[in-house]
């Protein structure tokens, strides 16, 4: 919904001084022609058919107000005129005052509004015919036979519905000479914009609850004061002023007790009602309201326990304030739960696409695996030593700013792909029964560049992920020495410029190399691979990697065990 315009509030400035200027002139037609009409509420009606609640019983109240400063009965009658605007106002906000007929159908709550207005004038008149413009009328029907309060009210009627069709008629006539720029922009002010979409019925009851609070809070007030007035009156007239005997002084007191009496009991009043409000606001939007952000702010996207907790949480709250908050909360509510079915089918697909690329790399891994006769589960093998050897390292302290658990997950389903450059290794040398001479090893070395080469070509294509990073690593330099010496390849790196995740494969590397069997040589038995890898702590290896392998002696071995050639 828009902000309400500056253009808007121009108009509806410009309606409700149009409005009242139209009342009065009317009235002061009526005044000096001697009609027996009232005609006194044209600008009201015009301007709660064009601008809604606000502008219409703005202009009813303030004519009003205007009419009792020069005669103070008009004072009585100061509900009329708003209660014009509010049967106006709610007609034109559901269409029915956009058509003569429309405009009709209205006239019997206008009679109904004259009846507590018949009783009023019955009272204030000291339970005799009014003295105002339908006192003839109500004259002859009391002088044939009815009661005067129901001389009265039919008086009443037999000016109301001439006064009435005739204003309505004038009303609706000066709503056709609005342009449809003005009507449009005032729809804003009216609040009619809300009804275009959506549910009609319940758009509008947060409107409804307001408005019965403010009603009942109004009607209230008036109630209470009528009663003060009229005791106080009562008890004037038991004090007794004699005729001609005013006591200026005594009356001064009178009228000052009279206002503290009505400014007292109508502050209280007013406290109530504002706690009652307040109350009512509490239930029906603030607390809900309250409610719902706190567990909007607490709802747990990242872990499923938490979220299926949240989606709990805001499902139990069962909103119930029949209005637009209810809608609101059903709203969130569905949407939560479908913001939770995603992410679970999300989550699933994720977990089946990471398992899918696991199989793929293994599988690929699997492929370079048999070219190399030599090797049986030496892939897997490696992969199981690699993800022990980072874990003892967390355990031990040790690089632990590098080694999340997303670290090692990605670290377990790269190390397969270390050697994946042998894949482009000719048969001849790869599969060569005896040892390989020195042209032949030098043809080998070169399967960490073509493996980099490999990866970084995949990097480039499928794009760069932590993943293809970490395996481009273990395949470039998993044959690095940590002294940096010669003896590694091929970029010759040392100490932690070597990284982390190619640093621990060279350990699981060589030893899976030394317990397994070659065609030119038995696997060695793990204490003596175990001896050779420590003997080469700080020269071939990272230090802290061998200690770590140190204490996982026994789970290497049930790792060769597991996967026997
Ligand atoms: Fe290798």
């Amino acid at each position: 919904m828009k902000n309400i315009s500056k253009k808007s509030i121009i108009y509806a400035a410009l309606t409700v001084i149009i409005g009242i200027l139209i009342n009065r002139l009317c009235t002061e037609i009526v005044a000096a022609t001697n009609c027996p009409l009232y005609l006194d509420s044209i600008g009201t009606m015009a301007a709660a058919a064009i601008g809604g609640l606000a502008p219409g019983t703005t202009v009813g109240f303030i004519t009003n107000m205007i009419g009792g400063l020069s005669d103070t009965s008009t004072f009585y009658y100061g509900i009329i005129n708003v209660m014009i605007a509010v049967i106006v106002g709610r007609a034109a906000d559901k269409g029915r005052f956009s058509r003569p007929f429309d405009v009709i159908r209205l006239l019997p709550y206008f009679l109904l509004l004259s009846v507590p207005c018949s009783f009023l004038s019955y009272i204030l008149f000291s339970f005799d015919i009014a003295d105002n413009v339908a006192a003839p009328v109500a004259r002859a029907i009391s002088e044939g036979g009815a009661p005067i309060i129901v001389a009265q009210i039919l008086a009443d009627f037999c000016i109301e519905i001439p006064d009435k069709l005739i204003s309505m008629i004038a009303a609706f006539s000066i709503t056709l000479l609005i342009p449809a720029g003005v009507k449009k922009e005032m729809i804003w002010i009216a609040g009619r914009e809300v009804k275009q979409d959506g549910d009609r019925k319940n758009v509008s009851s947060l409107k409804k609850q307001v408005a019965l609070v403010l009603f009942v809070s109004g009607f209230a007030i008036a109630i209470v004061a009528f009663v003060i007035s009229f005791k106080t009156h009562l008890e004037a007239r038991v004090a007794g002023y004699p005729d001609g005997d005013y006591d200026i002084d005594l009356l001064r007191t009178e009228t000052f007790l009279y206002c503290g009496k009505m400014f007292s009991a109508i502050l209280g009043l007013l406290i109530c009602i504002v706690s009652y409000s307040m109350l009512i606001a509490n239930y029906r939007m603030v607390g809900p309201l309250r409610l719902m952000t706190r567990e909007m702010k607490n709802f747990a996207y990242d872990d499923e326990k938490g979220r299926d907790q949240s989606v709990k949480n805001i499902d139990e709250l069962n909103i119930q304030t029949g209005n637009e908050i209810e809608i609101l909360y059903r709203s969130i509510n569905k949407t939560v739960k479908q913001i939770d079915e995603y992410i679970d089918t999300t989550t699933r697909q994720a977990k089946t696409i990471s398992e899918l690329n696991v199989n793929i790399i293994t599988t690929l891994a699997d492929i370079v695996e048999s070219r190399d006769k030599t090797t049986g589960y030496h892939v897997k093998r490696t992969a199981e030593y690699s993800a022990l050897l980072a874990d003892k390292l967390r355990e031990r302290g040790k690089y632990t700013d590098i080694l999340t658990d997303e670290y090692i997950n990605t670290l377990r389903i790269a190390a397969p792909l270390h050697d994946i450059g042998k894949i482009k290794i000719p048969d001849a040398i790869l599969n060569k029964p005896g040892k390989l001479n020195d042209e032949e090893y030098e043809v080998i070395k070169t399967h960490v560049d073509l493996g980099r080469e490999m990866l970084v070509n995949a990097a480039e294509t499928l794009g760069s992920t932590a993943y293809i990073q970490m395996a481009t690593d273990i395949a470039s330099y998993h044959h690095e020495w940590w002294d940096g010496s010669d003896k590694g390849y091929s970029k010759h790196l040392s100490g932690t410029d070597i990284p982390l995740s190619a640093r621990i494969m060279a350990v699981a590397d060589v030893f899976d190399a030394l317990v397994s069997r070659r065609p030119y040589k038995e696997g060695y038995p793990i204490e003596k691979a175990v001896r050779i890898i420590k003997e080469e702590s700080g020269t071939h290896f990272d230090p802290e990697v061998i200690d770590a392998f140190s204490e996982l002696t026994d789970d290497f071995t049930e790792i060769v065990r597991k996967y026997r050639e």
